[in-house]
Order: C-alpha cells, then structure tokens, then sequence
C-alpha cells in the first residue's frame, strides 16, 4: 500500500477507512475488530472517527474493539475531531465548542475511549463562527505538547479560517478534511484545493464516494453521470465505484480519500482504484456528466 505524508513524521494510508459507520448496524466490539484487521492486511493502516460519530458511542466501540487484539494499535494511524456538541445529556441545544478546555477535555476524552497514547491528528470539526484562533491555536499546542497528539489540522474550514488559525499555531496544519466526490466540487470552486496545493498541503475527503447515492439513485438527474461510470468501469476493468475513487485521486493535489463501507468486498473492489491511471478526457468524461457542470 501506498503512503502520504503529512509533514515530516506523519505518513497515513493512501486511502483511509472512515470508522463513522462502525458505530451503525449493531456491529460487534469483535466485527468491528475483524474490519479493522481486514483493512490492515489489505494495507489500510490509518482510520478516521470523531468525537461525536455515534453520539459519542464511536470512539467508544473502536476502543473495546482495540482492546480485543491491542496489537493492532502499533499497526494503526488514528484520527480524531472535536468542536461538535449534540444536543444531550445537560446539552439543551447542539452547537459548537472550539473554546480551549473544551478541545482539551475532548481530547483527553477520544485517547480515554480510545485507549490510545495519543491521536496521530486532531481536527477542529467544522468552522465555529465563535471561533477564537488565538485561544484554538493555544489548545491545539498544549494537547501536542502534553504529548495526546502528534500533529493537528482543521476540517471544513474555508482558506481565510485556515490561514487565521494557522497563523497562531506553533505547529503547521497539517491537512483540512473535506467533502470531494463525483457529485460534490464546492472546494474545488471555491478556491480551497488552490490554497492548500500552495501550502503544499494533502486534502483529506470525506464521502469521497458520496455516500452511494450516485450508485444506487434512480434520479434522472443522475443517469449520465451512471451511464459515464459505467462505460469508463467496463473499460478499465473494474466497478463504477473504483472509477469514482480514481477520479478523485487523479487530481494533482493528491487528496486522500477516506471510504466509509463496512463491506469487506466493497473495500477491496475500491482499492482497484489505486491502480487505475485515468486518461486525462476520461477524468473530464466523469466532471461534465455531472447535470451542474459546464466547461465553462
Ligand atoms: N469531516 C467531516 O465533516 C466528515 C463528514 C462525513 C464523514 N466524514 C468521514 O468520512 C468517512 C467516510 O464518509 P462516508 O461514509 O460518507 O463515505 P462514502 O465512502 O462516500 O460512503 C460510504 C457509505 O456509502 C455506501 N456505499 C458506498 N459505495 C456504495 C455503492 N457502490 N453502492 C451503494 N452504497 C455504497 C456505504 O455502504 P456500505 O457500508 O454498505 O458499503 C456507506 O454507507 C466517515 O467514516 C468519516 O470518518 C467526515
């Protein structure tokens, strides 16, 4: 399996498993553990969970289920994300809490859940309008310094939002986790990949397969793009999925995809793609068959 780094010392998978559907379907402490160990024999060593994935429950689930094989923590890159509190327990309404203790209780709490020494990065969730870059930046060293994390960054933020927080923290960024797909281009419009590929920075993505949606739609809004998929699977031999994966790591970014299925044989159709090198018309086949896309 291929790797990326981050920065100097954090290298992830090429492609990340995003554990936030782990916590759905009633799986097992001993499923969940057994999809981590298939994912790691087939080379997919980072995941990707949240404070809030499963109404907290998440975190809570991976780390019985690393407690089951502990070896499998040595074997693993683990990030987590903070700032989203849910309406619970003495939450009367859900918003978010970039404030400094609340970043560093969270963190603790992740590690605690976890039963991890430290995270490999730490995200602020999502942009809080309350934001204070000083007092974040401040919270976000003291976790690193405290030895919790080793690298941190920022998710869903837009380039003003990274650059402020950037420019109090002691530590670069290292990455901003957002949504890219063959349905969803919002950071590619809205000038995010340019500023990261700048900063030399990797995009982590998130629903990079847009939640199957495109697979499985009737819409007709959606058949060409269906249509596309399927003729450019037949001719690279491999699944409409496979194709959507690569058009995503076909960008000169080198974004990061973070898959979210909990079947195994889904899993191992999707990493076809790491081997598929799109033809350049072919990636603009896929781009334009999407009904709001237009060269323009
Ligand atoms: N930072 C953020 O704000 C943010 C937001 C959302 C997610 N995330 C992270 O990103 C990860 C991935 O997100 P995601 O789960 O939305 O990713 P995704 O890979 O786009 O979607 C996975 C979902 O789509 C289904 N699916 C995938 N391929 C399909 C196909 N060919 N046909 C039918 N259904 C298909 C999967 O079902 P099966 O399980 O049955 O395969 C699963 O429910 C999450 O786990 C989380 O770690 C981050």
């Amino acid at each position: 399996m291929k790797t990326i780094k981050l920065n100097q010392n954090i290298e992830v998978s090429r492609i990340i498993q995003g554990a936030m559907n782990f916590s759905r379907n009633s799986f097992t402490p001993k499923e969940v553990m057994e999809m981590m160990v298939h994912r790691i024999d087939h080379g997919v060593t980072t995941f990707d969970t949240a404070q809030i994935y499963g109404s907290g429950d998440n975190e809570v689930i991976l780390g019985e289920a690393l407690q089951l094989n502990p070896s499998l923590k040595k074997q693993t890159q683990w990030i987590s994300k903070t700032g989203i509190i849910l309406k619970k327990d003495q939450h009367s309404i859900a918003h978010y809490d970039t404030r400094a203790k609340s970043i560093i209780t969270s963190c603790e709490e992740s590690l605690e859940k976890l039963g991890l020494d430290y995270l490999d990065v730490f995200l602020i969730h999502r942009e809080d309008p309350l934001i204070g870059h000083e007092e974040v930046a401040s919270a976000l060293d003291e976790c690193f310094n405290r030895g919790y994390i080793k690298s941190y960054g920022v998710s869903n933020f837009d380039p003003h939002k990274f650059d402020a927080l950037q420019h109090f923290t002691k530590q670069p960024l290292v990455t901003n986790q957002i949504e890219f797909s063959i349905n969803c281009f919002e950071h590619i419009d809205n000038g995010n990949f340019d500023f990261l590929q700048k900063h030399h920075i990797h995009p982590l993505i998130w629903s990079p397969l847009a939640q199957g949606r495109v697979f499985i739609s009737q819409d007709p809004e959606y058949q060409a793009l269906k249509n596309i998929l399927e003729s450019l699977a037949l001719k690279y031999n491999t699944t409409s999925a496979a194709i959507a994966l690569s058009f995503i790591m076909h960008h000169p970014i080198q974004a990061i995809p973070i898959i979210g299925t909990t079947q195994n044989q889904r899993f191992e159709s999707l990493l076809e793609s790491m081997n598929i090198k799109l033809e350049h018309e072919d990636w603009y086949r896929i781009y334009t068959a999407h009904p709001q896309r237009r060269l323009r």
